[in-house]
């Protein structure tokens, strides 16, 4: 069972003359360093000068460059893409920390698969919320919270835990909780969703389509049963609001037993053994590795893969229902 933290299991007094930097002003950066703000909290914005540079000055912030802000500030939130962190670290922000500094991350990858190295002297901590930015920023006014993981790697100080509490305070998410995790988990957790769960839901969709096709079904109305009509959705959003099981119930008898009486036979032990082997894949850094080598290589194997995507039937069917899929998503998420 987690542990999960709420608001009164933390102190934003924690960060009282702490000057906060939030490096990145993108999908998270923006919410949280508002929500932080709102929070009473003194934030200064590093990023380059670009759109979200200009965003954040409209908002009100003092915006500086990354490596200004990284000498200026004591806690600093990484929220920039991943991908870039390392050479952003390497270039602008490793060489202007100060011992005492903390650094606070949103995802694990960077640490556990030691992307970045950094000095013993520093905290190092993790707040991840599980919420895109901008439903962080609208909970946050709306005084309702979201679930954040909460971590720590390097404890120089004695007190990372509780900035990392007082962080995801600040930011809102100790509303509804903040759970005891770690870097490791969170990368675990993450990326064996990107690379077992959606990619077998994915290709079964590929399956369902190309099936159907072969046995004479039109390609459109199959693009249009498999995910068109936005039953999709339906049934991810009941997921949410009845349950992962119970919403099975809002289909008829026949779907019901149809689900529960064929689901195992879709997941064989090869594809069990399959799981496993990627999760070894992540754990042991062999992914990590991998996608290091394909980024430095100029993303040859990504380039390929999207190129098959794009080529296959039911991109075409959907490039012939556009019209449709536009009206469709509106009447969707308009409800
Ligand atoms: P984003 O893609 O919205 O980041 C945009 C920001 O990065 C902008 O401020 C831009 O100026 C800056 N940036 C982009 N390329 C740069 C470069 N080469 N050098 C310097 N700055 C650069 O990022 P997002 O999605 O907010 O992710 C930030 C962190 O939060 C990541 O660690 C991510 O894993 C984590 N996270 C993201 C969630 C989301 O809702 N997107 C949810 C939970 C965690």
């Amino acid at each position: 069972m987690a542990t999960i933290y709420h608001d009164n299991d933390a102190h934003i007094e924690v960060l009282n003359n702490r000057r906060i930097g939030v490096i990145g002003y993108g999908n998270q950066g923006r919410a949280q360093a508002l929500n932080m703000r709102d929070s009473g909290l003194d934030v200064l914005v590093g990023n380059i000068e670009d759109d979200y540079a200009i965003q954040a000055k409209s908002d009100g912030f003092d915006v500086m460059s990354i490596s200004q802000v990284a000498r200026e500030a004591d806690v600093l939130l990484i929220l920039i893409p991943d991908e870039v962190q390392p050479a952003v670290f390497e270039q602008d922000i490793t060489p202007h920390l100060n011992a005492q500094d903390v650094l606070c991350f949103a995802s694990g990858y960077n640490i556990f698969f030691r992307q970045i190295p950094l000095p013993d002297t520093i905290d190092v901590i993790m707040v991840a919320p599980r919420m895109i930015g901008q439903a962080v920023r609208q909970l946050y006014e709306k005084q309702e919270g979201y679930p954040c993981l909460i971590g720590v790697d390097r404890d120089a100080s004695g007190n990372a835990h509780a900035t990392a509490l007082a962080i995801a305070k600040a930011i809102g998410a100790t509303r509804l909780g903040a759970f005891e995790s770690s870097f490791e988990e969170e990368a675990t957790i993450d990326l064996f969703a990107e690379q077992m769960l959606w990619p077998a839901i994915n290709r079964l969709c590929m399956l369902y389509f190309e099936k159907l096709v072969d046995r004479g079904c039109d390609p459109d109305i199959v693009a249009t049963e498999l995910h068109l009509s936005g039953e999709f959705l339906e049934i991810a959003r009941a997921m949410i609001t009845e349950g992962f099981f119970k919403q099975l119930k809002l289909h008829s008898h026949t779907s019901q037993y149809g689900q529960l009486s064929r689901g195992d036979r879709m997941i064989p032990d090869s594809v069990v053994n399959e799981a496993d082997a990627v999760l070894d894949e992540i754990k042991s850094g062999e992914f990590a590795k991998e996608w290091k080598a394909e980024q430095e290589n100029g993303l040859p194997t990504l380039k390929a893969l999207w190129e098959n995507v794009q080529a296959h039937p039911l991109s075409e069917a959907e490039a012939r229902l556009d019209d449709l899929r536009r009206i469709v998503a509106k009447a969707h998420l308009d409800t």
